[in-house]
């Protein structure tokens, strides 16, 4: 039986951790053709090889050249995009006055920058082809305000609004457009930091999200019918979200 995702290529940066690889696991699943960018081409060498009918490129979303480099790529293989998921992203936390000049400039520039780069690369193949979604990853953290967040939720915030305004600009195309705001998910992010805004007691294993939950509900974004969008979907664990 042919899989819903057959003859679809979905693109995903940040493939080589976390969100991004469950991401990468569940359209495999599906039967999905899979491009997978990261900067650690280790992890999406390993990942595209044990997936199969995967390209991994090796990728700097802070870098526009890049995006338009992996998005051409997956012109290249497989003809099409059809789902571009921009997923690459990363925190430092701490008070405002504290956090330094390279950890502001990390998370606007692999935050923001890197999902604008990445949009622009995907809508310009996607207004071409008619079709396709772009699925932006924010974080519940774009719609709050958090203290000793203030940086990452500057990024998460411009990327709401910048995925809400695309949306508008895509439609006419018949390019969908949506972002996602989870939540704590218990991934490697947690284990790349040495200062953590949750309350004592609170364990990403016990109390988050599983990543493989949060892709599953993109997959099923991705599977709705391309005759509307959903502009935005929120998700956060069932307790401390
Ligand atoms: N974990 C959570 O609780 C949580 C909650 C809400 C939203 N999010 C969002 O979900 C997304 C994925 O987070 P995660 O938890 O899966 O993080 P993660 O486990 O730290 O994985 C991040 C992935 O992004 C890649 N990446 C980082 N900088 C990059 C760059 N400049 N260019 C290309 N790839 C880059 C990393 O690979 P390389 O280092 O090899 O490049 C890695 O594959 C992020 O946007 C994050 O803000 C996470």
């Amino acid at each position: 039986m042919k899989k819903p995702f057959q003859g679809r290529v979905v693109c995903i940066t940040g493939a080589g951790r976390g969100l991004g690889r469950a991401l990468a696991e569940a359209f495999s699943a599906e039967g999905a053709s899979l491009v997978l960018g990261a900067r650690t081409s280790s992890e999406i060498d390993e990942l595209a090889s044990r997936l199969g009918n995967a390209l991994a490129v090796q990728t700097d979303v802070r870098v526009a050249e890049d995006l338009a480099r992996l998005v051409d790529a997956a012109v290249a293989e497989f003809g099409r995009l059809d789902v571009m998921v921009n997923n690459a992203g990363l925190a430092v936390y701490g008070p405002v006055e504290g956090t330094s000049p390279d950890a502001v400039d990390a998370m606007i520039d692999t935050n923001v920058k890197g999902v604008i780069y990445g949009s622009q690369a995907a809508f310009r193949v996607m207004k071409e082809q008619k079709s396709g979604l772009i699925v932006n990853i924010s974080s519940i953290a774009g719609k709050l305000h958090l203290p000793n967040e203030a940086v990452y939720n500057a990024s998460k915030w411009a990327v709401n609004g910048f995925t809400g305004t695309l949306r508008l600009e895509a439609a006419p195309h018949n390019v969908r457009v949506s972002c996602v705001c989870p939540g704590g998910i218990d991934t490697p992010f947690w284990r790349a930091m040495d200062f953590y805004p949750f309350p004592e007691g609170v364990e990403p294993a016990v109390d988050f999200m599983r990543p493989e939950e949060v892709a599953q509900s993109v997959v099923e974004l991705a599977r709705k019918s391309d005759r509307y969008v959903v502009p935005e979907m929120v998700m956060v664990p069932l307790v401390r979200g």
